[in-house]
């Protein structure tokens, strides 16, 4: 048997229900109790469960997969992930398949300066060590491709809301032909999933980072742009620096109109206002983090993706 439970994080319920839907299972929330000193616990309605009622053992004759973003407040909703994966384990289940819509940390996936943590490990190891099976992400900035991955040992899989998002711009917006602008070359990969909706006039910056909210980047083309639409693709907008630049660039160069296609919206400090004062016409975005701009759904994304993985023996039969 499989199930799907959702956790408190943002929208996590929601694309939970919506995997569970597409893939024809149950869901059920878990329950999240916040004491007074900040501590919380954690529990799951295993009395709604049909199972042999083995006390310790619900989970047993069940895959389970288990949604959970990590979105702002990202430590709170880390540690109701760990304490929930630990319990659906503690309770014998088959198997267990986290989906982590936003993962939090994964930006610091190297030592940018002596001495610092490679937090994205970290989270990996802790997963993996509270007895994680499988992992599906969406646009983590960690891992750039689209498939699958060894995440710290354990089996994921990165979906990408890329393709969702030109759709959206194409069939909603009637947006045709635009330049598009993809601030970090490290984000090669997803232009497989622009081309055949938006075509390949694509340009990249050569970015540079020296601080949070310090970023240059330059851009090699200097074209006019008058008369034509842009887009920029990005995987995230935490303080909005980086699209700013971007946005700022193509107005410059006499773009019409600029769209900002993105995967998750952190919107730090006014990043939100920010960016439209840029020069950004329209934000559209996913709900790995709901916001106002989040158009695309992402479970049925995410339920495809789950489809899709050759990896997920157990889970491929109903
Ligand atoms: C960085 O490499 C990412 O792809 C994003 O461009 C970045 O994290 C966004 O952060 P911010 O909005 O603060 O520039």
């Amino acid at each position: 048997m499989r199930i799907v439970f959702g956790g408190s994080c943002g929208n996590s319920s929601k694309i939970g229900e919506s995997i569970a839907k597409k893939l024809g299972l149950s869901f059920l929330k878990t329950e999240v109790k916040h004491f007074r000193d900040t501590e919380m616990l954690v529990r799951l309605p295993v009395e709604r469960l049909d199972s042999r009622g083995l006390l310790g053992r619900e989970l047993a004759d069940y895959d389970v997969i288990y949604v959970q973003s990590t979105a702002p407040a990202q430590s709170k909703h880390l540690i109701e992930l760990f304490l929930t994966v630990e319990s659906i384990k503690h309770r014998g289940a088959n198997s267990l398949t986290v989906v982590v819509p936003y993962l939090a940390h994964a930006r610091q996936d190297k030592e940018f300066n002596p001495g610092e943590v490679i937090s994205k490990n970290v989270i990996g190891k802790m997963l993996r060590s509270l007895g994680v099976d499988y992992l599906f992400t969406i646009d983590v900035h960690f891992h750039r491709e689209v498939g699958e991955y060894v995440y710290e040992g354990i089996r994921a899989y990165n979906a990408t809301a890329t393709g969702a998002l030109a759709e959206y711009i194409r069939d909603k917006l009637k947006i045709a032909s635009p330049k598009i602008l993809i601030p970090d070359y490290g984000h090669k990969p997803i232009t497989e999933w622009i081309i055949p909706i938006l075509g390949n006039d694509i340009m990249f910056g050569k970015k540079d980072r020296r601080g949070e909210t310090e970023v240059s980047i330059v851009f090699s083309e200097n074209e006019d742009l008058s008369g034509r639409p842009a887009v920029i693709f990005d995987d995230m907008i935490s303080s909005g620096t980086t699209c700013i630049a971007a946005a700022k660039y193509l107005k410059r160069m006499k773009a019409t109109k600029v769209i900002l296609a993105v995967t998750h919206t952190l919107y730090i400090n006014g990043a939100r206002a920010n960016l439209l004062a840029a020069g950004i016409d329209k934000i559209v975005a996913t709900d790995s983090i709901p916001k106002r701009d989040s158009v695309v759904h992402v479970g049925p994304i995410i339920a495809d993706s789950i489809e899709q993985a050759h990896f997920l023996p157990l889970l491929t039969v109903k």
